[in-house]
């Protein structure tokens, strides 16, 4: 078994190829003049592990043309994170499906596929091969742990967050809420946790993505004026579209770290581990 991996997802694939004690076959990525992408592998083992977040649309096309090179190869996709997951239903007429799209055009080649927390586990059926999701939850709580805060309060930005929240949770045998919104006026909301109080408490606010951070930066700033002590962002993709790690920081948290299904200087949890752990099992 070898490992082979997009651009954009190098580091995470040799972390795997490490803990599956194999190696990372070379590719050679490179355009044609008129903006093609082309790539050229090194030798293609029987059994082959492609490794690769769709985090654009570039990604998504070395995906494409990995699994065809490895097409003598029973090739297994990790997929840390899928890009346009969240639109996995028609929610408004003359929309794609986008979700499905995804995973019908990236099941071609491949005997089954490994996804990371993605957003919505329904996607997963989309795929025409075997797909199982893993949960970064528990490396979440874990390091978390590792900050020593003193009884954190683990907070989801919302309700449908919570099952995510609370496993992190339980990683230290902390409490944990989700934050609700209510509506003070037509232009006035408010953001606390349902239940507990965030006064005086260090909170760390658990999401599986950060894209734009709106919901987090929102949250935060609420957080302090409830006289919160530290406020605490973490998760498993860190998209941080458009400056949002800037904008997050600016907010006053203290930290923000994500894991390595998308590749950051902020990337101090990893995915290497489990996914090794799920490939053996195959
Ligand atoms: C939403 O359902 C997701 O779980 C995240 O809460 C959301 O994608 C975060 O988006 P943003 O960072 O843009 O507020």
């Amino acid at each position: 078994m070898k490992v082979i991996c997009t651009e954009k997802s190098q580091v995470l694939a040799t972390h795997v190829a490490r803990a599956l004690k194999t190696t990372v076959v070379d590719v050679n990525y490179s355009r044609f003049p008129d903006g093609e992408h082309y790539l050229l592998t090194g030798e293609i083992d029987d059994e082959m592990v492609i490794v690769g977040s769709v985090v654009d649309s570039d990604s998504l096309v070395q995906l494409m043309l990995l699994a065809d090179a490895c097409d003598r190869a029973t090739s297994h996709l990790v997929l840390p994170y899928m890009a346009y997951a969240r639109q996995d239903k028609r929610f408004r007429e003359g929309e794609p499906v986008s979700s499905r799209v995804i995973a019908r055009a990236l099941s071609q080649g491949v005997s089954d596929v490994i996804t990371v927390n993605i957003h919505e586990r329904e996607v997963l059926k989309s795929f025409t091969v075997p797909a199982q999701n893993l949960s970064l939850a528990t490396d979440i709580g874990t390091y978390i742990g590792t900050l020593k805060l003193d009884n954190p309060l683990i907070l989801a930005p919302d309700e449908g967050a919570m099952v995510f929240a609370r496993q992190v949770a339980s990683a230290g045998g902390w409490e944990c809420d989700h934050l609700e919104k209510t509506r003070l006026s037509g232009i006035e909301v408010k953001m606390a946790p349902r239940q507990l109080s965030a006064q005086s408490r260090s909170v760390v606010i658990v999401d599986d993505i950060i894209s734009t951070g709106g919901t987090i930066m929102t949250a935060a700033g609420m957080l302090y004026q409830q006289g919160a002590k530290d406020v605490f962002a973490a998760c498993v993709h860190g998209v941080f579209t458009g400056g949002a790690y800037v904008r997050l920081m600016a907010t006053g948290i203290r930290d923000v770290v994500c894991s390595d299904t998308i590749e950051r200087s902020c990337s101090r949890i990893s995915a290497a581990d489990q996914i090794a752990h799920a490939l053996r099992k195959h």
